[in-house]
């Protein structure tokens, strides 16, 4: 049985202390979850979210970082630096990043053994656009981000991966639980084949695209879907604990 686990990717939302108030809201809402819960925040909202997270049941996690230790890489963030305040999970790959910063499924990739050699999760995220949806190249380009995203990897559930159709992202436009299923059900076994069939069985893939407190239950009851990364229902607490809550 996989556990599933619900994050919010609050994505350049929140100031700091805007931040430590959604938490302090957020911390009772969730408390009774059953499943993982994290907090994907800005850089510079992970020290205070951090000190409000101590004592609950919500993880932290970033949403981006550097592939090398240290140097001379202006502007940048490393591991370490992320794992000084706690960091748990690091979003790499996110859509709005490999379409706006250029993050190849190589870069993607370094980011990803970066995270993993500092002991963090990373949430490695995958998904076709709406030209590849329809032009019938969903399997391909999935297949391809596996391959390359998630390379040299010796057993991949030590991964997160999250299932993102960029035309899901921010619409309002949600995949069907059915097509969701099955996308996250073809991308488990190119995993089983890249992979190995028993962590391709263990890993975690969450859904991820315009997910909110209405339509989260009917995700949520597919047997390939092992969660959610919720972005616009991740800023209100109530609908965030809503989504977190959705088998109560
Ligand atoms: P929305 O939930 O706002 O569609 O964003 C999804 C997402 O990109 C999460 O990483």
């Amino acid at each position: 049985m996989r556990r599933p686990i619900i994050a919010g990717n609050w994505k350049m939302n929140m100031t700091s202390a805007q931040g430590v108030r959604l938490v302090e809201e957020l911390k009772p809402l969730v408390a009774d979850a059953d499943c993982d819960v994290a907090v994907c925040v800005p850089f510079t909202d992970i020290p205070a979210v951090s000190a409000a997270l101590k004592g609950s049941n919500i993880r932290l996690g970033a949403q981006n970082v550097h592939f090398a230790e240290n140097g001379a890489y202006t502007g940048e963030i490393s591991a370490q630096m992320l794992k000084e305040f706690g960091v748990e999970y690091v979003i790499v790959g996110h859509s709005e990043r490999r379409r706006m910063f250029d993050d190849t499924d190589e870069v993607v990739n370094m980011r990803m053994h970066a995270a993993l050699a500092a002991g963090m999760t990373p949430i490695v995220c995958l998904g076709e656009t709406l030209e590849q949806r329809e032009g019938g190249e969903t399997e391909g380009c999935l297949s391809y981000q596996v391959e390359h995203s998630l390379k040299g990897l010796d057993d991949v559930s030590k991964i997160v991966i999250a299932y993102e159709p960029i035309w899901a992202i921010g619409t309002g436009r949600t995949a069907t639980a059915q097509q969701a299923n099955d996308t996250i059900a073809y991308i488990r076994k190119k995993c089983a084949e890249v992979f190995c069939p028993k962590c391709a069985e263990k890993v975690r893939i969450q859904y991820g695209g315009s997910m909110n407190a209405g339509n989260c239950k009917e995700l949520m009851a597919m047997p390939e879907i092992d969660g959610g990364l919720i972005g616009g229902a991740s800023l209100k607490a109530a609908d965030f604990a809503a989504i977190v809550r959705y088998n109560k």
